[in-house]
């Protein structure tokens, strides 16, 4: 069998071009461009049952990141698996957010950031490797999800992996107490759905729960966070947290109460309100 035949099938069986190219493209190593140069090449025994069990995995549900083991954001090649949300491209809006603080209001040498929450470590790594000097604090209760994000940073073979630490823990309590009021900025995606909110299969029955579910409001994470962030912050300092649309006002609104000054949510790629931005 050659690899344009493995191709046919796995798109026969899921009825998707596209994922099936990716699953040929993990299974050959061949990526973008390249794949089409090796198309009539022989596929070596032991990659079809590799390429037939992402098949049937797909097949049987599981997200295609999880499949395939890996996903881009911003630009990282990330390992991801069950034990980690996979990167949303809302949250590279957040990024952007938190790069515009850095670069502009807070542009200072070396500036020190937290992601909250880093699961793979999609924020904590994308802003080590995007701003020169940062150094950058991850966090997450998860020791699981802090092992996924352990490799990611061993594969991000850069110099800004050197300037990334990660802790396991509840929020702020994972952080060494002498960081308190020296934290240029805050970062966070949390978890913001309510425990008893409907979500699509393939989100509910693949993804950690503790990564999605907050508690019974959905608010309970944002709100720790947003009532704890000024104590850690330096001044200037600035807090920047994904939310969901409806909790727009909320969030605003503690913010302010928490001692925020200037208090904004901006909208994803898709015009929803997304991203909370406080500064101090
Ligand atoms: C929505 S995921 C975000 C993952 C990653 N930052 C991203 O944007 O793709 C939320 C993360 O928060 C972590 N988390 C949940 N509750 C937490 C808590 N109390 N303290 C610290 N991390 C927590 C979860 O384990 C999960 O990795």
């Amino acid at each position: 069998m050659i690899w344009r035949e493995l191709w046919a099938q796995a798109e026969a069986a899921l009825g998707s071009r596209a994922e099936a190219r990716r699953i040929v493209e993990r299974a050959s190593g061949y990526d973008g461009a390249e794949l089409a140069l090796h198309l009539e090449e022989h596929v070596p025994a032991r990659a079809v049952p590799y390429a037939e069990g992402m098949v049937a995995r797909r097949a049987a549900g599981e997200p295609l990141q999880y499949v395939v083991g890996r996903w881009g954001f911003r630009g990282l090649d990330l390992l991801v698996d069950r034990r980690v949300l996979i990167p949303r491209p809302e949250t590279e809006t957040v990024v952007e957010a938190a790069l515009g603080e850095l670069r502009g209001r807070l542009g200072g040498i070396a500036p020190v950031v937290v992601d909250l929450g880093t699961g793979s470590g999609a924020i904590a790594l994308a802003v080590a490797q995007e701003v020169a000097g940062a150094r950058v604090w991850g966090t997450d209760v998860s020791s699981a999800a802090v092992a996924v994000a352990r490799a990611n940073l061993a594969g991000l073979g850069c110099a800004g992996a050197q300037r990334v630490r990660l802790a396991v823990g509840r929020w702020y309590d994972a952080l060494p107490p002498e960081l308190q009021g020296h934290v240029d900025l805050i970062v966070s995606n949390p978890p913001y759905v309510a425990d008893r909110e409907p979500l699509p299969a393939e989100v509910a029955e693949w993804e950690p729960p503790e990564a999605l579910f907050s508690g019974p409001t959905g608010f309970e994470a944002v709100g720790e966070i947003v009532a704890g962030a000024a104590s850690w912050l330096a001044r200037p300092g600035a807090l920047v947290v994904e939310i969901a649309p409806h909790q727009a006002a909320a969030a605003s609104d503690m913010a302010r109460r928490a001692g925020f000054a200037a208090v904004e949510v901006r909208a994803d790629l898709l015009g929803r309100p997304r991203v909370l931005v406080a500064r101090v």
